[in-house]
Protein backbone atom coordinates (compact mmCIF):
# COMPACT_ATOMS: atom_id res chain seq x y z
CA UNK A 1 0.00 0.00 0.00
CA UNK A 2 1.51 3.63 -1.21
CA UNK A 3 0.99 6.16 1.74
CA UNK A 4 -2.18 7.76 2.21
CA UNK A 5 -1.44 10.89 0.98
CA UNK A 6 -0.12 9.19 -1.87
CA UNK A 7 -2.71 10.20 -4.60
CA UNK A 8 -0.73 12.61 -6.70
CA UNK A 9 0.39 13.30 -9.65
CA UNK A 10 2.68 10.61 -11.32
CA UNK A 11 4.28 10.78 -15.07
CA UNK A 12 1.92 11.72 -17.89
CA UNK A 13 0.41 8.79 -20.16
CA UNK A 14 0.16 9.78 -23.79
CA UNK A 15 -1.83 7.13 -24.94
CA UNK A 16 -4.23 5.70 -21.93
CA UNK A 17 -6.56 3.10 -21.47
CA UNK A 18 -9.87 4.47 -20.07
CA UNK A 19 -12.43 2.22 -18.99
CA UNK A 20 -16.00 3.86 -19.32
CA UNK A 21 -18.55 1.57 -17.51
CA UNK A 22 -21.71 2.67 -20.23
CA UNK A 23 -22.36 4.55 -23.01
CA UNK A 24 -22.56 8.14 -22.16
CA UNK A 25 -24.13 10.93 -24.20
CA UNK A 26 -22.91 11.43 -27.22
CA UNK A 27 -19.90 14.23 -27.46
CA UNK A 28 -18.99 13.05 -23.70
CA UNK A 29 -16.16 11.77 -24.41
CA UNK A 30 -14.30 13.63 -27.07
CA UNK A 31 -11.92 15.12 -24.62
CA UNK A 32 -10.05 11.60 -23.80
CA UNK A 33 -10.69 11.19 -28.38
CA UNK A 34 -8.80 14.64 -28.68
CA UNK A 35 -5.96 13.43 -26.20
CA UNK A 36 -5.80 10.07 -28.21
CA UNK A 37 -6.65 8.10 -25.39
CA UNK A 38 -8.09 4.34 -26.18
CA UNK A 39 -11.81 3.64 -24.62
CA UNK A 40 -13.30 0.56 -23.38
CA UNK A 41 -16.77 1.19 -22.69
CA UNK A 42 -17.91 -2.28 -20.21
CA UNK A 43 -17.78 -3.54 -16.75
CA UNK A 44 -21.05 -2.64 -15.46
CA UNK A 45 -22.13 -4.46 -12.25
CA UNK A 46 -20.15 -7.86 -11.31
CA UNK A 47 -17.68 -7.16 -14.56
CA UNK A 48 -16.49 -4.06 -13.15
CA UNK A 49 -13.69 -5.57 -11.26
CA UNK A 50 -12.64 -7.41 -13.74
CA UNK A 51 -12.62 -4.63 -16.30
CA UNK A 52 -11.21 -2.27 -14.20
CA UNK A 53 -7.27 -4.33 -15.00
CA UNK A 54 -5.05 -2.99 -17.18
CA UNK A 55 -6.56 0.76 -17.52
CA UNK A 56 -4.90 3.71 -16.44
CA UNK A 57 -8.47 5.55 -15.72
CA UNK A 58 -11.98 4.90 -14.81
CA UNK A 59 -14.80 6.95 -15.88
CA UNK A 60 -17.78 5.75 -13.68
CA UNK A 61 -21.43 6.04 -12.71
CA UNK A 62 -23.39 6.67 -9.66
CA UNK A 63 -24.69 3.55 -9.67
CA UNK A 64 -20.99 1.51 -10.22
CA UNK A 65 -19.85 1.25 -6.85
CA UNK A 66 -16.16 1.81 -7.15
CA UNK A 67 -14.77 -0.29 -3.38
CA UNK A 68 -11.67 -1.04 -2.10
CA UNK A 69 -11.71 -4.70 -3.90
CA UNK A 70 -12.79 -2.70 -7.05
CA UNK A 71 -9.83 -0.11 -6.41
CA UNK A 72 -7.51 -2.69 -5.62
CA UNK A 73 -8.16 -4.84 -8.51
CA UNK A 74 -6.99 -1.57 -10.77
CA UNK A 75 -3.62 -2.47 -9.33
CA UNK A 76 -0.40 -0.19 -9.64
CA UNK A 77 -1.61 1.32 -13.52
CA UNK A 78 -4.70 2.98 -12.43
CA UNK A 79 -4.81 6.56 -11.89
CA UNK A 80 -8.14 8.05 -11.62
CA UNK A 81 -11.50 7.30 -11.16
CA UNK A 82 -13.73 10.60 -12.67
CA UNK A 83 -17.38 10.04 -11.74
CA UNK A 84 -20.20 11.06 -13.68
CA UNK A 85 -21.95 12.92 -10.78
CA UNK A 86 -21.53 15.41 -8.39
CA UNK A 87 -22.04 12.77 -5.64
CA UNK A 88 -19.45 10.57 -4.70
CA UNK A 89 -21.11 8.31 -1.80
CA UNK A 90 -20.52 5.13 -4.28
CA UNK A 91 -17.04 5.44 -4.76
CA UNK A 92 -14.44 4.28 -1.41
CA UNK A 93 -12.57 7.64 -1.53
CA UNK A 94 -10.40 6.64 1.26
CA UNK A 95 -9.35 3.90 -0.69
CA UNK A 96 -8.26 5.43 -3.79
CA UNK A 97 -6.43 7.59 -1.67
CA UNK A 98 -4.35 5.16 -0.16
CA UNK A 99 -3.94 3.49 -3.39
CA UNK A 100 -2.45 6.61 -5.14
CA UNK A 101 -5.80 6.76 -7.14
CA UNK A 102 -7.24 10.63 -7.96
CA UNK A 103 -11.24 10.62 -7.31
CA UNK A 104 -13.02 13.09 -9.41
CA UNK A 105 -16.79 14.61 -9.58
CA UNK A 106 -18.78 16.68 -11.56
CA UNK A 107 -19.32 19.89 -9.52
CA UNK A 108 -20.52 23.07 -11.11
CA UNK A 109 -22.34 21.98 -14.21
CA UNK A 110 -25.39 20.74 -12.87
CA UNK A 111 -26.83 22.80 -10.08
CA UNK A 112 -29.20 24.76 -12.41
CA UNK A 113 -30.68 21.64 -13.71
CA UNK A 114 -30.89 20.07 -10.70
CA UNK A 115 -32.55 22.96 -8.82
CA UNK A 116 -35.19 23.08 -11.47
CA UNK A 117 -36.17 19.63 -10.67
CA UNK A 118 -36.35 20.49 -6.98
CA UNK A 119 -38.22 23.41 -8.01
CA UNK A 120 -40.79 21.50 -9.77
CA UNK A 121 -41.46 18.88 -7.31
CA UNK A 122 -42.29 21.24 -5.08
CA UNK A 123 -45.03 22.75 -7.06
CA UNK A 124 -46.11 18.98 -8.01
CA UNK A 125 -46.03 18.23 -4.20
CA UNK A 126 -47.37 21.39 -3.31
CA UNK A 127 -50.13 21.69 -5.52
CA UNK A 128 -51.06 17.52 -6.01
CA UNK A 129 -50.16 17.87 -9.79
CA UNK A 130 -49.65 13.54 -9.23
CA UNK A 131 -52.82 12.73 -7.70
CA UNK A 132 -54.96 15.25 -10.37
CA UNK A 133 -53.34 13.96 -13.24
CA UNK A 134 -53.49 10.33 -12.26
CA UNK A 135 -57.60 10.65 -11.43
CA UNK A 136 -57.36 12.31 -14.99
CA UNK A 137 -55.60 9.75 -17.42
CA UNK A 138 -57.39 7.49 -15.44
CA UNK A 139 -60.84 8.69 -16.14
CA UNK A 140 -61.36 9.26 -12.36
CA UNK A 141 -62.03 13.02 -12.74
CA UNK A 142 -65.56 14.44 -12.67
CA UNK A 143 -65.11 17.70 -13.58
CA UNK A 144 -64.29 20.74 -11.90
CA UNK A 145 -64.75 20.94 -8.01
CA UNK A 146 -64.09 23.79 -5.17
CA UNK A 147 -63.20 21.64 -2.77
CA UNK A 148 -61.03 19.08 -5.35
CA UNK A 149 -57.05 18.48 -5.02
CA UNK A 150 -56.50 21.77 -2.47
CA UNK A 151 -53.12 21.58 -2.87
CA UNK A 152 -50.71 24.48 -0.54
CA UNK A 153 -49.88 27.67 -1.95
CA UNK A 154 -45.89 27.95 -2.66
CA UNK A 155 -45.40 31.71 -3.14
CA UNK A 156 -45.00 33.79 -0.51
CA UNK A 157 -44.69 30.66 2.10
CA UNK A 158 -40.85 30.11 3.82
CA UNK A 159 -38.64 27.61 2.53
CA UNK A 160 -36.24 25.70 4.41
CA UNK A 161 -32.98 24.90 2.54
CA UNK A 162 -30.76 22.29 3.79
CA UNK A 163 -27.33 22.38 2.75
CA UNK A 164 -26.12 25.40 1.48
CA UNK A 165 -24.06 24.67 -1.73
CA UNK A 166 -24.64 25.09 -5.14
CA UNK A 167 -27.48 23.79 -5.80
CA UNK A 168 -29.54 24.60 -2.58
CA UNK A 169 -28.27 28.55 -3.88
CA UNK A 170 -29.72 27.90 -6.91
CA UNK A 171 -33.28 26.65 -5.52
CA UNK A 172 -33.10 29.85 -3.40
CA UNK A 173 -33.00 32.36 -6.08
CA UNK A 174 -36.11 30.28 -7.95
CA UNK A 175 -38.03 30.46 -4.29
CA UNK A 176 -37.05 34.29 -4.62
CA UNK A 177 -39.27 34.95 -7.88
CA UNK A 178 -42.07 33.36 -5.82
CA UNK A 179 -41.35 36.04 -3.16
CA UNK A 180 -41.28 33.24 -1.06
CA UNK A 181 -38.75 33.65 2.10
CA UNK A 182 -35.84 31.62 2.51
CA UNK A 183 -34.17 30.14 5.39
CA UNK A 184 -30.92 27.92 4.96
CA UNK A 185 -28.84 25.65 7.28
CA UNK A 186 -25.63 24.41 7.01
CA UNK A 187 -22.84 22.97 9.06
CA UNK A 188 -21.43 26.11 9.59
CA UNK A 189 -22.28 29.61 9.16
CA UNK A 190 -22.36 31.10 6.05
CA UNK A 191 -22.85 34.69 7.52
CA UNK A 192 -25.97 34.97 4.59
CA UNK A 193 -29.27 36.41 5.44
CA UNK A 194 -31.73 33.43 6.50
CA UNK A 195 -29.27 31.20 8.00
CA UNK A 196 -30.38 29.11 10.81
CA UNK A 197 -27.77 27.21 13.12
CA UNK A 198 -30.33 24.63 14.37
CA UNK A 199 -31.59 22.38 12.19
CA UNK A 200 -34.45 21.18 14.28
CA UNK A 201 -35.23 25.70 14.97
CA UNK A 202 -35.13 25.60 10.78
CA UNK A 203 -37.63 22.94 10.45
CA UNK A 204 -40.33 24.57 12.90
CA UNK A 205 -39.99 27.68 10.99
CA UNK A 206 -40.68 26.85 7.32
CA UNK A 207 -43.80 25.60 4.95
CA UNK A 208 -41.34 23.46 2.65
CA UNK A 209 -38.01 21.89 3.35
CA UNK A 210 -35.94 21.20 0.23
CA UNK A 211 -32.54 18.90 0.72
CA UNK A 212 -29.26 19.28 -0.60
CA UNK A 213 -26.84 17.40 1.49
CA UNK A 214 -23.78 15.10 0.22
CA UNK A 215 -24.42 11.46 2.24
CA UNK A 216 -21.79 11.05 4.22
CA UNK A 217 -22.53 8.95 7.79
CA UNK A 218 -23.71 12.49 9.43
CA UNK A 219 -26.66 13.30 7.40
CA UNK A 220 -27.56 9.52 7.12
CA UNK A 221 -31.60 9.56 8.34
CA UNK A 222 -30.35 13.28 9.00
CA UNK A 223 -34.43 13.31 8.30
CA UNK A 224 -35.94 11.12 10.72
CA UNK A 225 -39.02 10.55 12.71
CA UNK A 226 -38.29 13.18 15.64
CA UNK A 227 -37.41 15.91 12.49
CA UNK A 228 -40.39 15.21 10.06
CA UNK A 229 -42.46 15.47 13.13
CA UNK A 230 -41.17 19.00 13.81
CA UNK A 231 -42.30 20.05 10.10
CA UNK A 232 -45.98 21.57 10.29
CA UNK A 233 -49.36 19.54 9.79
CA UNK A 234 -48.99 21.41 6.10
CA UNK A 235 -45.76 20.86 5.33
CA UNK A 236 -44.29 19.33 1.95
CA UNK A 237 -40.78 17.85 2.19
CA UNK A 238 -38.54 17.65 -1.22
CA UNK A 239 -35.50 15.81 -1.66
CA UNK A 240 -33.08 15.69 -4.76
CA UNK A 241 -29.94 14.72 -2.87
CA UNK A 242 -29.68 11.20 -1.95
CA UNK A 243 -32.35 9.04 -0.66
CA UNK A 244 -30.73 7.69 2.48
CA UNK A 245 -30.59 11.24 3.60
CA UNK A 246 -34.40 10.76 4.78
CA UNK A 247 -35.96 7.86 6.46
CA UNK A 248 -38.13 6.37 4.39
CA UNK A 249 -40.49 4.05 6.31
CA UNK A 250 -40.89 7.29 9.16
CA UNK A 251 -41.64 9.85 6.17
CA UNK A 252 -44.25 7.28 4.69
CA UNK A 253 -45.59 7.20 8.19
CA UNK A 254 -45.76 10.60 8.45
CA UNK A 255 -47.90 11.07 5.11
CA UNK A 256 -50.15 7.74 5.43
CA UNK A 257 -51.81 9.13 8.74
CA UNK A 258 -51.45 12.93 7.25
CA UNK A 259 -48.70 14.17 9.25
CA UNK A 260 -47.22 15.39 6.75
CA UNK A 261 -48.81 17.15 3.70
CA UNK A 262 -47.09 16.14 1.00
CA UNK A 263 -43.42 14.70 -0.27
CA UNK A 264 -41.85 15.30 -3.73
CA UNK A 265 -38.91 12.84 -3.72
CA UNK A 266 -36.07 11.99 -6.94
CA UNK A 267 -34.12 9.98 -4.65
CA UNK A 268 -34.32 6.76 -2.63
CA UNK A 269 -32.65 4.55 -0.12
CA UNK A 270 -31.88 1.53 -1.98
CA UNK A 271 -32.41 2.27 -5.68
CA UNK A 272 -33.81 1.31 -7.86
CA UNK A 273 -36.59 -0.48 -5.28
CA UNK A 274 -38.91 1.99 -3.84
CA UNK A 275 -40.38 1.23 -0.14
CA UNK A 276 -43.81 -0.15 -0.73
CA UNK A 277 -44.97 2.28 1.45
CA UNK A 278 -43.80 4.97 -0.25
CA UNK A 279 -45.10 3.85 -3.90
CA UNK A 280 -48.91 3.59 -2.04
CA UNK A 281 -48.60 6.81 -0.41
CA UNK A 282 -51.06 9.97 -0.93
CA UNK A 283 -49.92 13.62 -1.94
CA UNK A 284 -46.77 12.16 -2.80
CA UNK A 285 -44.70 12.48 -6.12
CA UNK A 286 -42.00 9.94 -7.05
CA UNK A 287 -39.72 10.58 -10.06
CA UNK A 288 -36.74 8.11 -10.91
CA UNK A 289 -33.29 10.23 -9.82
CA UNK A 290 -34.15 12.45 -12.73
CA UNK A 291 -32.52 15.83 -11.30
CA UNK A 292 -29.70 15.92 -13.89
CA UNK A 293 -31.28 14.22 -16.51
CA UNK A 294 -30.96 17.24 -19.62
CA UNK A 295 -29.02 16.19 -23.11
CA UNK A 296 -27.32 19.82 -22.20
CA UNK A 297 -26.58 18.50 -18.64
CA UNK A 298 -25.72 14.61 -18.66
CA UNK A 299 -23.02 15.93 -21.95
CA UNK A 300 -21.59 18.59 -19.95
CA UNK A 301 -21.35 15.82 -17.01
CA UNK A 302 -19.67 13.26 -19.06
CA UNK A 303 -16.98 16.09 -20.92
CA UNK A 304 -16.15 17.26 -17.53
CA UNK A 305 -15.60 13.52 -16.21
CA UNK A 306 -13.78 12.86 -19.40
CA UNK A 307 -11.72 16.48 -19.04
CA UNK A 308 -10.85 15.24 -15.45
CA UNK A 309 -9.40 11.80 -16.81
CA UNK A 310 -7.45 14.12 -19.46
CA UNK A 311 -6.09 16.75 -17.07
CA UNK A 312 -4.64 13.73 -14.88
CA UNK A 313 -3.13 11.87 -17.40
CA UNK A 314 -1.23 14.83 -18.67
CA UNK A 315 -0.19 15.59 -15.43
CA UNK A 316 -2.48 18.36 -14.26
CA UNK A 317 -4.45 18.02 -11.07
CA UNK A 318 -8.30 19.06 -11.99
CA UNK A 319 -9.78 21.21 -9.96
CA UNK A 320 -13.22 18.61 -9.50
CA UNK A 321 -10.71 16.26 -7.53
CA UNK A 322 -12.32 15.15 -4.27
CA UNK A 323 -11.02 14.15 -0.79
CA UNK A 324 -11.79 11.74 2.07
C1 LIG B 1 -25.40 13.62 -8.92
O1 LIG B 1 -24.68 14.13 -9.79
O2 LIG B 1 -24.95 13.31 -7.82
C2 LIG B 1 -26.82 13.43 -9.25
O3 LIG B 1 -27.49 12.67 -8.31
C3 LIG B 1 -26.97 12.86 -10.63
O4 LIG B 1 -28.19 13.29 -11.09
Amino acid sequence: MRHPAAASLRETVDMGRVLVTRSLPPGSLDPLLSAGHDIVVRGSGDELREAVRDVDAVVCLLTDRIDRAVIAAGGDRLRVIANVAVGYDNVDVAAATEAGVIVCNTPGVLDETTADLAFLLILAASRLAHEAESDLRSGRWSGWGINEYLGQDVHGRVLGVVGWGRIGRAVARRARGFDMTVLHHARTPTGEPGFVASLDDLLEQVDIVTLHVPLTASTHHLIDAPRLALLRNDGVLVNTSRGPVVDEAALADALHTGRLFAAGLDVYEDEPTIHPRLLDAPRTVLLPHVGSATVQTRTAMGRLAAQSVVDVLSGVMPATRVLP
